[in-house]
């Protein structure tokens, strides 16, 4: 597994505020470098199959599990104007949730050995940023949300959190740029620590530069 350049990973349990963090950081962002946001499970066949279980619609094992979130994540990366294509042509792209994800949630029922080999081909975040909270407040934030999620209840995300504080230092040591914010302030503040994160990426200063350059 290599580090994938311009490749940014937003990580946290569930009400932590990455996907409204992602929007406000996509609103704020100007077009160079492009910024692509997406995120995991994907609006594709196999994201909208993960869906249909998390809302509890439908069961299967959490192996079974485990393999969805591989396989979607498989063609998140591979596919045609995917993230690895579009990483290679200098966007920045952000995914809510990635292999984290998989070894913090599914690694609670399932072998971390199988999260590892599934997601073994897969490249590595040049910037993991971690938005840190306790579970309590979390869930207090997606308390009043009309569908209660498969893993939206405090026992798990306990497990969840501590997973996670665990597997900060494993990204690091791999290579990856782990930053951790602290989630429990105002969309703004959170919004201006995420923004200052975000200036370090490398390709940053390279834009940088050739503005210099061009003047
Ligand atoms: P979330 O990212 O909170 O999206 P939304 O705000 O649209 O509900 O929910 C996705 C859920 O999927 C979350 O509970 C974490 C879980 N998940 C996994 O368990 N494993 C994974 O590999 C990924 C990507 C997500």
């Amino acid at each position: 597994m290599a580090v994938m350049s311009n490749f940014v990973v937003f990580e946290g349990g569930d009400g932590s505020g990455t996907t409204t963090q992602l929007s406000i950081l996509r609103r704020r962002w100007a077009t160079d470098p492009p910024l692509w946001a997406t995120a995991e499970p994907t609006n594709g066949p196999i994201g909208r199959l993960i869906r249909q279980v998390l809302r509890k619609a439908d069961h299967i094992c959490p192996q079974t599990m485990a393999h969805l979130f591989a396989a979607d994540r498989a063609e998140h990366l591979f596919a045609a104007r995917g993230i690895v294509e579009r990483c290679r042509q200098g966007t920045v792209v952000v995914c809510d949730r990635y292999v984290p994800s998989s070894l913090a949630y599914q690694g609670i029922e399932c072998s971390t050995e199988l999260i590892e080999r599934l997601n073994a081909d897969f490249p590595l975040p040049e910037l993991l940023v971690f938005f840190d909270i306790e579970p309590d407040c979390a869930l207090k934030r997606i308390k009043g949300r009309p569908v209660q999620e498969l893993y939206e209840e405090a026992a798990i995300q306990e497990k969840v959190c501590n997973r996670y504080r665990e597997l900060l230092p494993v990204y690091r040591g791999l290579g990856s740029t782990v930053e951790v914010i602290d989630a429990h302030g105002s969309q703004d503040e959170i919004a201006e620590a995420l923004w200052a994160v975000m200036q370090k990426l490398p390709i940053m200063g390279k834009v940088r530069n050739y503005e210099t350059l061009d003047l």
